[in-house]
């Protein structure tokens, strides 16, 4: 069993990413910047793949949550494939030198140019998400010469309790084949002379919590299975998505790698397929923060905001997901003393009033210059940002011990008007 250590930590009152104080990386890269710790990386990959050790499996990490090629590599190195939705990510992929036969390409709107790469560059499979997507596949796959391996995504029709816009594997929403339709779509996919069909897949939703709505999605498509096999369909992988949640609040316990392993094995055990994963959140959420500095303490009749160097465009959960981040300083402050504390909101400069971190929030009393880590923003956090308002994106910094690495250099106003002209 591999424990994961905490990686963000007060020394002597000041926080460290492993060995690195957080304060000397502001002195260097300044702020605002992303913080990866990456032996948390690493930690967090290997309890994962340990967790499924006794059945062939192979973990894709999704390159959706953050594909920092720094990152990217690391975890390549670790034996992780890759889980792609564009040919953007396919290229990244490739660039770190990910073996082809370890990426899978979901998708429900892949363009004929990216079905032409793939299939050009070799991938694993392509997770086929309609019956249009199957003919083109084909069609793409003659021209070329060549049989695409594509497993079919099957939405079981399951509710994740989850935020509505990261929830997938409802009938209502946009993604795969619905399991009513699923047979017949795989007795299309055999007709058709440039398809391999090669698995099924399944991806309920991020940010689930719960271990049910996994359990309930898998039994249903293991009893699909069954019936594919009576018809004599018989597949070699299982690709069971990601959507492991993490703790984003103390109070909060989600389920950890092994107890999502435990849980499910018993169901996919005796199938002796291929089992594939495609965790994001679960790899990189919690192995990385946000660092900003407090620009200025505004008060106002009805509130005081905290008004901070990073914005919405680099950290987009809270807004968009009314997500909860937690938001500790970098200086540990008294947070015992009540008198000490006060409610905020922590705000940025963006134009917008839903420019925020956190709402309403107790934070011991913070003056203009400290520096506040916002916490588990590995996941979705750089990889979601804009240039909004035009601000140039922020730095990324792997920590490794006692050294660390600037893996993203911070844009310049040059970069923003990269590619336009006057
Ligand atoms: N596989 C597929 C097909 C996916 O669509 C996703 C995420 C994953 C795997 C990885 O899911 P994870 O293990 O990270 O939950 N921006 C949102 C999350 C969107 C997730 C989209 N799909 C957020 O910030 O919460």
């Amino acid at each position: 069993m591999i424990t994961v250590m905490k990686s963000f930590d007060y020394r002597d009152n000041e926080l460290y990413c492993e060995d690195v104080k957080i304060e000397d990386v502001d002195r260097k890269v300044g702020t605002p910047f992303y913080l990866y710790s990456q032996k948390r990386i690493a930690n967090n990959y290997r309890a994962f793949d340990e967790a499924f050790k006794e059945i062939d499996h192979l973990i894709c990490y999704s390159y959706k949550a953050n594909s920092n090629l720094s990152i990217c590599k690391l975890l390549k190195e670790q034996g992780a494939g890759a889980d792609i939705v564009s040919g953007g990510e396919l290229y990244k992929a490739l660039k770190v030198g990910v073996d082809p036969k370890k990426i899978v390409f979901s998708g429900v709107g892949k363009t004929q140019e990216e079905i032409e790469y793939a299939l050009k560059s070799d991938i694993l499979m392509l997770n086929v998400e309609s019956i249009p997507e199957l003919e083109l596949t084909n069609k793409i796959a003659g021209k070329l010469k060549k049989k695409a391996s594509v497993a079919l995504r099957i939405n079981p029709d399951i509710d994740p309790n989850t935020h509505p816009h990261i929830s997938t594997g409802l009938a209502k929403s946009k993604f795969g084949i619905d399991i009513s339709g699923a047979k017949e779509a795989y007795k299309k996919a055999e007709e058709l002379k440039n398809i391999e069909t090669m698995g099924i897949h399944m991806h309920i939703g991020s940010q689930i919590t719960e271990l049910e709505p996994f359990v309930d999605s898998l039994e249903k498509i293991v009893e699909l299975i069954k019936e594919l096999e009576k018809e004599g369909i018989k597949l070699r992988y299982l690709d069971i998505g990601g959507g492991l949640g993490i703790s984003y609040k103390k109070d909060e316990k989600a389920p950890t790698s092994g107890e999502f392993a435990k849980k499910l094995l018993p169901l996919i055990k005796r199938l002796k397929y291929r089992i594939i994963l495609e965790p994001g959140r679960a790899i990189i959420g919690d192995a990385g923060i946000l660092v900003t500095k407090v620009l200025y303490i505004k008060k106002t009749k009805e509130k005081t905001f905290v008004i901070v160097d990073a914005a919405m465009n680099n950290l987009i959960r809270p807004t968009l997901y009314n997500a909860y981040h937690e938001i500790i300083s970098i200086k540990k402050l008294r947070t015992t003393n009540s008198e000490l504390r006060t409610t905020v909101d922590i705000v940025g400069p963006v134009c917008e009033s839903g420019d925020y971190f956190a709402k309403n929030r107790e934070l011991p009393e913070v003056k203009s210059g400290d520096l506040l880590a916002i916490l588990d923003a590995g996941a979705y956090g750089f990889s979601m940002s804009s240039n909004y308002n035009a601000r140039p994106k922020v730095a990324e910094v792997l920590v490794k011990k006692d050294r660390y690495r600037i893996i993203r250099k911070r844009e310049d106003y040059s970069d923003l008007i990269r590619g336009e002209e006057i």
